[in-house]
C-alpha cells in the first residue's frame, strides 16, 4: 500500500535499531518524510533517503522542544525509545527504577507535549506510543518496573486521546509481545543459559515464534495513516498470542 503516508511528516524516537528502525523504513516506503531520532547516531549511516537523522535523547525536554520548533509540521509522533529493566522488585535498584520511569514514561510526556501545540493548531495529528503486552495487559516474570512503565504508557495514551479528541489529534498505543530486536538479543546473550532463555521466550507466545520488527511497523503505519481516522485511545496488542 505505497503512498498511504504521502505528504506526512513523522517523527520517530528510538529510530536507530529494532522496532523504531523498522517503523522508519516502513513509513519511508509508504511515502512519508521521516525524522529519525535516536540518542545514538551509530546506526544512522544507511537510513532510507526520505529519512532525516536527528540526535535526540527523549528525556531532554529542551531538545524535544527545539526539534518541534525546527519541524513545526509534525503529523505523526511515534514514541518508540524504551528501556527494559530485567528483575523482580528486589532486583530493581533505585537507579533502574528512576531510569525506567524517565525513558519509558517521562519521554511520552516530554515528546507529546512538544508536538501537541502544532498538531492542535493544524487540527490534525496522530501520536503512537509503543507500550508492551507486559503491562496492565499481561504479566511476565522479572519485569517489575518495566511492566509498570508500560502500563503507564497505556494510561497516558488514553488520557491524551480524551483530552485532545476535540482538536483532531488521535493517540493510540501498540503492545507488542516478544519481538526479535538487537536489545532482545543482548538480553538473551546476558542470560545464564541463553539457549534456554530463547526457548522460554518463544514458549510464551502460543504462535511458536518471536515477532518481527516489520510486523509492528505495519501496525504503526495503519495508526499513522488516515485509514485509522476513527481510532483513538486504543491499544493494539500484537503478540503471537502471548496474552491469550
Ligand atoms: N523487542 C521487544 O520484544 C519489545 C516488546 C514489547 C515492547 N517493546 C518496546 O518497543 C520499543 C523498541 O524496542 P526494541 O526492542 O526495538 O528496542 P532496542 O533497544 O533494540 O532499540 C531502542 C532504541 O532506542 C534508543 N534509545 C534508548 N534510550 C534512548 C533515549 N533516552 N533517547 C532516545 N533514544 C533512545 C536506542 O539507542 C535504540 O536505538 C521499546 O519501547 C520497547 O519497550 C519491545
Amino acid at each position: 500500500m505505497a503512498g498511504r503516508l504521502f505528504g506526512k511528516t513523522c517523527l520517530v524516537t528510538g529510530a536507530g535499531q529494532g522496532i523504531g528502525r523498522a517503523i522508519v523504513e516502513r513509513f519511508c516506503a509508504d511515502g512519508a518524510n521521516v525524522i529519525a531520532s535516536d540518542i545514538s547516531e551509530r546506526h544512522f549511516a544507511d537510513l532510507p533517503r526520505a529519512a532525516t537523522a536527528v540526535k535526540l535523547d527523549v528525556t531532554d525536554a529542551a531538545a524535544a522542544d527545539a526539534i518541534a520548533a525546527q519541524h513545526p509540521h509534525i503529523d505523526v509522533l511515534v514514541n518508540c525509545a524504551g528501556y527494559v529493566a530485567v528483575g523482580d522488585i528486589f532486583e530493581c535498584d533505585e537507579q533502574d527504577f528512576a531510569r525506567s520511569l524517565r525513558i519509558n514514561v517521562e519521554s511520552v510526556y516530554i515528546m507529546a507535549r512538544a508536538v501537541l501545540p502544532g498538531m492542535r493548531e493544524r487540527r490534525s495529528g496522530s501520536i503512537i506510543n509503543i507500550a508492551s503486552v507486559v503491562s496492565t495487559t499481561a504479566a511476565a516474570r522479572r519485569r517489575f518496573i518495566y511492566a509498570a512503565t508500560k502500563g503507564a504508557v497505556i494510561a497516558m495514551t488514553r488520557a491524551i486521546a480524551l483530552d485532545f479528541i476535540g482538536d483532531g489529534v488521535r493517540c493510540n498505543s501498540i503492545s507488542p509481545g516478544t519481538v526479535d530486536t538487537p536489545s532482545l538479543g543482548e538480553r538473551i546473550a546476558a542470560a545464564a543459559d541463553p539457549t534456554q532463555m530463547r526457548i522460554d521466550m518463544i514458549a510464551r507466545q502460543p504462535m511458536g515464534r518471536l515477532g518481527k520488527a516489520e510486523e509492528i511497523a505495519a501496525v504503526a503505519a495503519l495508526l499513522a495513516s488516515d485509514e485509522s481516522a476513527f481510532m483513538t485511545g486504543s491499544d493494539i496488542v500484537i503478540d503471537g498470542g502471548f496474552a491469550l
